[in-house]
């Protein structure tokens, strides 16, 4: 089986071996050939399979046969009367920490993974934290109370991460007697369950580090290969295919009657790539985060097998060819349309929003670590690390607004034709919003939202901001600043329930010419200035990796005092966060989990690594040697002693 799904790439997607970096030569896939229900590569059952695609192509959902030798499954029939197939050999002892641990070669066991981590020694490759039971005695106990000034962090599970433990575990989704991901929201007193019933990636994002910390690696591991072999398939919107390296916002596992055999069952796996979803929006985000679940797995678990995997590592270079793909546009950040992210609804965002440029920066770190170097990925790696320092290089100058920057702005000429223009995007100062001249504090500063020609959306969106300062995208000042603005702003920010998802809310005429009059996205509702208990574990990633514990234990203490009684709402409305959202489910997993790794990070910091990125010296040389040959800041700068070809 795994050689016909390696044959099955390799030969429908013949550039991904070529070594040749170019997005036309492409191939659209013709079907799900992939699907195998034998273990065989000779050429007739490849025929078959050829044949087999077109009715295929008939159906309007995708289904991923639950014949899956290759994850450790034998074909499972779920009759009611029949005894299972059973998930096969070794399924149990599949657990890292069962097999790595006891094989005696020294590679990876909970206790040497402990004592082999040391922030200082290990610098930024920490490999395998292990396992980490929040329930386990021998917790690291390296938060003190001081350490957080006067917010302390308990060091025993409380009765609320007891409750969300429980909510978490009745989330999981299994496929085949395994555990594949979480469902998004498990709301009982909600009749309209809409897609909240299946597994979003974005959402089980938290979820998966959640049950890396504690050492449940098999879930994620599920969670990555199964989500791969969606990739791949086909997509359609009305005829139109999107670009192949697309992951699908959600996908669920139905159990449907066997064909031809009425007394059993197969679970098949049915995603959506976004032709379903609410506005038919495009999931960029979903094989970025995949990405950086993919290096946390590896980190977290010791196990580097899974990227090493040729069909993982194909699927990586799908995506990151998709996202490299040249096109019309002239800034190195990534082109998209409206709501491809988290905001997955019309909030002005398309073009080169903030949170995808991030996540894209960040998802190019990691792929940067685990592309394996063969000749046919040097050209990528070489687009890749040109990007790398033009992403950083544009989003470091022009995103960012403090009070200095703010005045430059304020004093632009405009309309300047020529190659070193001081104001590049023709930004009109009538642009500064006047919420923004009072609001701005005097330290403090922020990438805003989006860049446009003439357009600059000086929004404040909080999870491209936080993952910035997570991926290393903002400079060490800047992430300073952009803490130092979260605590100035705490009563925006934070007040009764973090976190806010934007600042400030589109009101009045924006609001109509902007959402389209959208009644779920109201000033201060959802998307729209809405507060969400899911940010609070990027909030803790960034502080922790900032030296500002503290900053994310007053978060979570505020939580931990109303979300489970209230319980586990996706969003908090109004300006404070009095009020649980309007539409919003209750339990909401990506809440129970955001709340959870918030917990975890905080009693064993180091663990932060397995999401971090530490300033790189080639990026920063470049990134130096850019600002050298930018016009506004030859002036005042000394040339840089080291070149770097870009
Ligand atoms: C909403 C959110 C989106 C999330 C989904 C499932 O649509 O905007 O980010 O993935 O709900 O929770």
């Amino acid at each position: 089986m795994n050689v016909v799904h390696t044959l099955c790439r390799a030969q429908f997607y013949p550039n991904l071996h070529s070594g040749s970096y170019n997005s036309s030569h492409f191939l659209r896939p013709h079907g799900r050939r992939c699907r195998n229900k034998r273990n065989s590569t000779d050429s007739s059952s490849l025929q078959n399979l050829q044949s087999w695609q077109y009715t295929m192509q008939l159906q309007n959902f995708i289904r991923i046969h639950a014949i899956h030798r290759q994850l450790g499954f034998l074909s499972k029939k779920c009759g009611q009367n029949r005894p299972l197939i059973l998930p096969c050999h070794g399924q149990k002892s599949d657990r890292l920490g069962d097999i790595l641990g006891k094989d005696g070669n020294g590679a990876w066991s909970p206790e040497t993974a402990k004592n082999d981590f040391s922030p200082e020694l290990n610098g930024n490759s920490g490999l395998a934290f292990g396992s980490q039971s929040p329930n386990s005695e021998k917790r690291e106990t390296t938060l003190k109370s001081d350490y957080f000034g006067n917010e302390s962090i308990d060091e025993r599970e409380s009765a609320v991460e007891r409750e969300a433990w429980d909510l978490l575990q009745a989330a999981m989704v299994n496929y085949c007697g395994s555990p594949i991901g979480t469902i998004a929201a498990n709301d009982p007193t909600d009749p309209s369950i809409l897609n909240y019933d299946q597994i979003f990636i974005r959402d089980f994002i938290p979820s998966g580090i959640a049950f890396l910390l504690k050492g449940e690696y098999e879930i994620v591991r599920n969670f990555i290969l199964h989500t791969l072999q969606l990739q791949s398939w086909e997509k359609t919107m009305d005829c139109h295919s999107p670009g192949q390296g697309l992951m699908p916002a959600s996908f669920k596992v139905r159990t449907v009657p066997l064909e031809g055999d009425d007394t059993a069952t197969e679970d098949v796996l049915d995603p959506d790539f976004g032709e379903a979803a609410i506005g038919r929006v495009a999931p960029v985000d979903s094989g970025l985060w995949w990405i950086i679940l993919l290096r946390a797995y590896g980190k977290c678990s010791g196990d580097l097998s899974v990227q090493e995997r040729v069909d993982v590592q194909t699927g990586m270079q799908m995506i990151l060819k998709l996202c490299l793909a040249d096109g019309f546009d002239m800034f190195p950040t990534l082109l998209v349309t409206d709501g491809s992210c988290m905001i997955d609804r019309r909030m002005g965002i398309h073009g080169h929003p903030l949170e995808i440029q991030a996540l894209f920066y960040s998802a190019l770190r990691s792929a940067r670590e685990m592309l394996t170097p063969e000749d046919s990925s040097a050209d990528l790696m070489r687009a890749l690390n040109n990007r790398l320092i033009a992403l950083s290089f544009h989003i470091r100058e022009y995103y960012w607004v403090d009070m200095k920057k703010l005045n430059e702005i304020y004093r632009y000429k405009t309309e300047e034709y020529s190659y070193d223009a001081v104001n590049k995007f023709n930004i009109y100062p009538d642009q500064i919003p006047p919420w923004l001249v009072e609001w701005m504090p005097d330290t403090g500063g922020y990438f805003i939202g989006n860049l446009q020609p003439a357009h600059m959306d000086f929004r404040f969106f909080s999870l491209g901001n936080l993952w910035s300062i997570v991926c290393n995208l903002a400079t060490r000042e800047q992430s300073e600043a952009i803490l130092d603005l979260v605590e100035s702003k705490w009563g925006d920010f934070v007040a009764d329930m973090p976190f806010k998802i934007c600042y400030p809310a589109l009101e009045g005429q924006e609001w109509r010419i902007i959402t389209g009059s959208d009644p779920k996205n109201t000033p201060w509702s959802y998307h729209n200035g809405g507060s969400w208990p899911t940010l609070l574990w990027q909030l803790t990633v960034a502080c922790i990796k900032m030296n500002r514990p503290h900053l994310a234990a007053k978060a979570i203490k505020i939580a931990e005092a109303r979300i489970s009684r209230e319980r586990w709402p996706e969003y908090y409305d109004t300006k404070k966060a009095r009020f649980i959202g309007k539409q919003a489910r209750l339990y909401q997993t990506w809440s129970i989990a955001g709340f959870l790794v918030s917990k975890l990070l905080l009693r064993n910091p180091e663990t932060i690594k397995i999401l971090t990125c530490e300033e790189d010296a080639e990026l920063v040389n470049a990134f130096y040697c850019m600002l050298d040959a930018n016009p506004k800041r030859k002036r005042n700068r000394k040339k840089s002693s080291k070149s770097y070809i870009v």
